[in-house]
């Protein structure tokens, strides 16, 4: 047989779990899914399955629990989890949120979230004179302590004197991390920029701490730039001078609020993705949009599905596609520059016309003929 008769090697196969859970969340993971699938039987470079998990507030209202007994375990089998949104009307927001999303990411250890911004091809930021190129930034977020630690209580419930804590917890060996993350994040960038984000003038434990495991750090990378800012004035140089700012590392709750201000900037909250990793990698890591349920806008078929493109395309950079991961964002902002965006973009488009008009561009682009 001639090199040339021999078979091509099998495509890498990834399984997924995708966990839609609430609201908006089921039509964008929907709208992803269908998406993958057309990327993975155009490129044929890699194969794809989705194993799907009924983890939502409705099973929560029907069953007491989100994940089932042994369901982590299950979780655990997978390459990579696609997650949708949690949150329902009729279920109180931190019930929902550590009985499904926390509880994944702290068991899993998913401490590094990653959340990049960039205004798109076709879009337009709110900020006059920022075009695309302008704001391209990664702000990474500690994931598994900080503020949002779960340390605290409460104590006299219903008495006049009701006493309630809500302890931020800050060690070494998470600070750390953290830290030697967002470094290695910011050396694979063009500007090699980290800007650390702290508090430390108020908070004097916890992000002293912070500050101090970040300048030891600092001194393993001498090829990245580094500054320093309160979180308070970070704000305000990311609405006046969104090109001074490349990679950016904070808190859990800092980071947070940071990047809905930094999704807003680029246009929306409809297109901003998140990672939460386990570097480490002994642990599925958790890719989803940034937005949350959206009560206002659920079943309306408006959703933008562009945040859950875009979590995608980061899944497939983490599983080592990353051919097909900027071929996927490149179609995206394709399809966004020809005008075919949703509502909060400005556009008239519903979540399936955005969808199928990636699905044909992949086609177009990279299908048999090409
Ligand atoms: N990661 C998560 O699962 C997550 C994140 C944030 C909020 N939540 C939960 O979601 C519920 C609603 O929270 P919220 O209203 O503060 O935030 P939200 O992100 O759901 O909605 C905020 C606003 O942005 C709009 N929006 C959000 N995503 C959009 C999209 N893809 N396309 C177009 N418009 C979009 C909504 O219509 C709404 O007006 C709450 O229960 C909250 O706890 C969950």
């Amino acid at each position: 047989m001639s090199p040339s008769a021999a078979a091509a090697p099998p495509a890498k196969s990834y399984s997924i779990a995708s966990i839609p859970a609430d609201g908006i969340g089921t039509e964008v993971v929907e709208a992803a899914i269908t998406v993958l699938k057309t990327l993975s039987e155009t490129l044929g470079t890699f194969a794809i399955d989705f194993t799907h998990f009924d983890w939502s507030s409705e099973t929560y209202k029907k069953t007491g629990k989100y994940i089932p007994d042994g369901g982590l375990d299950e979780l655990k089998k997978h390459d990579a989890i696609l997650f949708g949104a949690v949150g329902a009307p009729d279920v109180p927001d931190h019930i929902s949120l550590w009985s499904l999303r926390l509880a994944i990411c702290q068991t899993f250890q998913q401490y590094a979230n990653v959340r990049p911004t960039k205004v798109f091809r076709g879009t337009q930021s709110p900020l006059r004179n920022c075009k695309a190129g302008d704001l391209d930034w990664v702000i990474v977020r500690e994931n598994s302590e900080g503020e949002y630690a779960g340390q605290g209580g409460r104590s006299h419930r219903g008495q006049p004197w009701e006493t309630a804590t809500e302890v931020a917890m800050f060690t070494r060996h998470g600070v750390e991390r953290i830290m030697r993350f967002a470094f290695e994040t910011a050396r694979s960038r063009p500007l090699k920029l980290l800007t650390i984000v702290t508090k430390s003038n108020a908070q004097r434990n916890g992000m002293v701490l912070w500050d101090e495991v970040a300048a030891e750090v600092a001194k393993e990378f001498p090829d990245v730039t580094t500054d320093k800012m309160l979180v308070d004035a970070m704000t305000c140089r990311m609405v006046l001078k969104p090109e001074s700012i490349d990679t950016i590392v904070a808190t859990n709750l800092q980071a947070d609020i940071l990047s809905d201000l930094a999704a807003a900037l680029a246009g929306s909250i409809g297109i901003a993705p998140t990672s939460n990793l386990d570097p480490t990698r002994k642990n599925p890591s958790m890719f989803e949009p940034i937005h949350g349920s959206a009560f206002d806008i659920t079943g309306k078929g408006i959703a933008n599905p562009v945040a859950t493109f875009w979590t995608s395309a980061e899944m497939l950079a983490w599983l080592g596609e990353h051919d097909a991961s900027e071929k996927l964002l490149d179609v995206v902002e394709r399809v966004c520059e020809k005008g075919i965006v949703t509502a909060d973009l400005g556009g008239t488009a519903k979540t399936v016309d955005v969808t199928n008009a990636v699905c044909e561009e992949i086609r177009s682009l990279y299908g048999e003929s090409k």
